[in-house]
């Protein structure tokens, strides 16, 4: 097998598995097992499976400065735009099962529910990413590129107040993700980014 064979395997692979889970609560929702409630149940979990995507995008430079493994380079955009698929997915669960399209209740909801304006907030960020994520874009912002991209950051930031501030009651759920984020993102302090090449030397050797 060729070695662009084997990427484009690769890069399938992730294609699928992070469709899975949408085909997976679809199904449920389509077999009545997804509970009472099944609107609110794909809006929480696409929401979930949103932040997981961000998570396991910003996972992906530490991970190829620690293994220097191309395969993890070459699924960065695609992960970051399953990330703003399935955050749009999870208004548009918003948007119907919520609202029921009933746009004249969002003013009142917007009131009850602050914590939606930090996520659209969080979603137009995305879309800013999502439009600038090809070579194009690459190209024409040159330097200015790797910094608006940072906005990844602040992004999953106001993606964990929107998720603390809409919980009310178990924040151990959040916790988990709020440690799992501060630990990605301590990755990118520079005496942590520094070690990352030389802790894969030392797992070599060792
Ligand atoms: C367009 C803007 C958005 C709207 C209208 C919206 C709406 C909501 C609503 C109504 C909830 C349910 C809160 C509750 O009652 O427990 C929620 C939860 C959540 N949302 Fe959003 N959201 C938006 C953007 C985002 C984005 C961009 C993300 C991440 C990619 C996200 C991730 C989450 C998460 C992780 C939860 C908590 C799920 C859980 O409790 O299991 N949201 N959102």
């Amino acid at each position: 097998m060729t070695a662009q064979r084997k990427w484009q395997l690769w890069r399938t692979g992730v294609f699928l598995a992070a469709l899975a889970p949408l085909v997976l609560w679809s199904g449920q929702v389509a077999s009545n097992a997804a509970g009472p409630e099944p609107g609110r149940y794909l809006l929480l979990n696409i929401g979930l499976g949103g932040l997981w995507m961000l998570l396991l995008t910003l996972s992906l430079t530490p991970l190829t400065k620690l293994t220097r493994w191309k395969g993890f380079a070459l699924i960065r955009r695609q992960l970051g735009l399953w990330t703003l698929a399935y955050a749009s997915l999870h208004l548009l669960s918003y948007a119907l099962f919520i609202l029921g399209l009933d746009w004249a209740m969002l003013g009142s909801e917007l009131i009850e529910r602050p914590y939606i304006l930090v996520g659209l907030l969080a979603l137009i960020g995305l879309v800013a990413l999502g439009a600038t994520s090809n070579r194009w874009s690459m190209r024409r912002l040159g330097k200015r590129w790797k910094p608006l991209h940072k906005l990844s950051y602040p992004i999953l930031g106001l993606i964990l107040l929107h998720f603390f501030w809409g919980v009310r009651a178990d924040l151990g759920e959040w916790t988990l993700y709020a440690t799992a984020s501060a630990l990605i993102m301590a990755t990118r302090l520079p005496p942590v980014a520094r070690r990352l090449p030389r802790l894969r030397q030392r797992l070599i050797s060792a």
